[in-house]
């Protein structure tokens, strides 16, 4: 569980929006967020998966047909997610490559590359679809034990260079204004806006409203304790979101750059932070990335399974036909998105390209629904 919870939402997702949202005061309305709805959703999801020791849609069949719908709109949240996901942790394995081809050379410069590469037509794509393949072999194949054996190497390595990029980046000059933008709150920026994006990253974060921890409390055994189990999982997600924002903030400011960067923050800060770091900047950086990349996989197999599980048990389709069906489908999606970078960046769904369609639809809409029907299930129908 812990594994689907840490990934790209921790690393690239929850610094960027805490620089678009203002920094400390998004932070403060994010933690309120994890502890009152997070931990409670988390409870409730893990509860109904022992329980029924289903996975999403059977889980919510078997209890009544009338609540069917609620898996199946989880199921429908996991595939949107994967439109866009899969494209960020291609960007992830393809900077594993470029820590050693020039990506270091310039700290100035790693603004620029990171632009160039995701605006390419071609390049991006070739590595989400690598990335997609890593995610099918996987699933198609039910071995997750064994990226579950390369995970428990990959994230305590994730974790120690963390901790090497928060200590390099406070050393540096001018790093303490990025210190302050962390814990010194301005309430002046927050909006209404403020709150619904806290809100969906903190459901995005812990893999909840979409069955995702439910599937993962059919594991539990009875006795089990499951607020317990929850809460170990809502901390260790916390401190690698919050150790994210210490490793790229201070640097970004001792380096001038913008904290509203967007999307690219985590691949732009990073880099120039260990351009600076002389001989071990390319071992540094390829085994962060990598680490990233078993993160981020780690995560997205535990939202293919929920569709792949949904396809077997639901639609009679055997594991492998699952597999390669709908990914077949998600790959054409994230082509889609990866291009609303670059070449069709003009062509819009409701006023946005196709990679922040897919993201606002689902942590904005569908995973606050899934999480408010679970709780309503849980509490007045179970
Ligand atoms: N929590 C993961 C991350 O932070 C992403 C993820 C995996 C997810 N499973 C999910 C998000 C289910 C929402 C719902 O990277």
């Amino acid at each position: 569980a812990a594994g689907s919870a840490i990934g790209l939402g921790n690393i690239w997702r929850f610094p960027y929006l805490t620089g678009e949202n203002g920094g400390s005061a998004f932070i403060i309305i994010y933690l309120f967020c994890i502890i009152i709805v997070g931990f409670s959703v988390m409870i409730a999801e893990f509860a109904v998966g022992r329980r029924t020791s289903l996975a999403a849609v059977g889980a919510y069949k078997s209890q009544s047909r009338n609540w069917t719908f609620a898996g199946v709109l989880g199921v429908i949240s996991g595939f949107f997610i994967m439109g866009f996901y899969p494209v960020v942790g291609g960007w992830s394995l393809a900077y594993i490559f470029k820590s050693i081809t020039g990506l270091l050379a310039v700290p100035e410069a790693t603004g620029e590359i990171f632009g160039a590469f995701i605006g390419a037509p071609v390049e991006p794509l070739i590595w989400t679809v690598i990335y997609m393949l890593l995610n099918v072999a996987i699933v198609a194949k039910g071995i997750a034990g064994g990226i579950e054996k390369a995970s428990k190497v990959l994230m305590p390595t994730l974790f120690v260079l963390l901790i090497i990029v928060i200590l390099k980046g406070i050393s540096l000059p001018g790093s303490s204004a990025g210190l302050r933008y962390l814990f010194k709150p301005d309430w002046s920026q927050v909006t209404g806006g403020t709150v619904l994006t806290a809100l969906g990253q903190s459901f995005f974060t812990l893999s909840l409203g979409m069955g995702c921890m439910l599937t993962y409390g059919s594991y539990l055994r009875k006795d089990e304790n499951i607020p317990g189990n929850a809460l170990t999982v809502v901390v260790m997600d916390t401190l690698v979101a919050i150790m994210a924002g210490l490793a790229i903030f201070p640097a970004l400011f001792a380096f001038g750059m913008q904290p509203e960067a967007g999307p690219g923050l985590v691949f732009i800060v990073v880099p120039a932070l260990f351009s600076h770091m002389g001989n071990v900047g390319p071992i540094i950086s390829i085994l962060f990335f990598a680490a990233l990349a078993v993160a981020a996989l780690t995560s997205s197999i535990s939202l293919l399974e929920v569709v792949v599980a949904y396809l077997i048990d639901e639609k009679k389709m055997d594991r492998r036909f699952a597999t390669y069906i709908s990914s077949a489908v998600i790959t054409v999606m994230c082509v889609l998105s990866s291009l609303s970078m670059g070449k069709m960046s003009g062509v819009k769904l409701f006023g946005v390209g196709f990679f922040d369609f897919f993201d606002i639809l689902t942590d904005k809409i569908f995973l606050a629904i899934g999480g408010m029907l679970i709780t309503i299930f849980v509490g007045w129908f179970m």
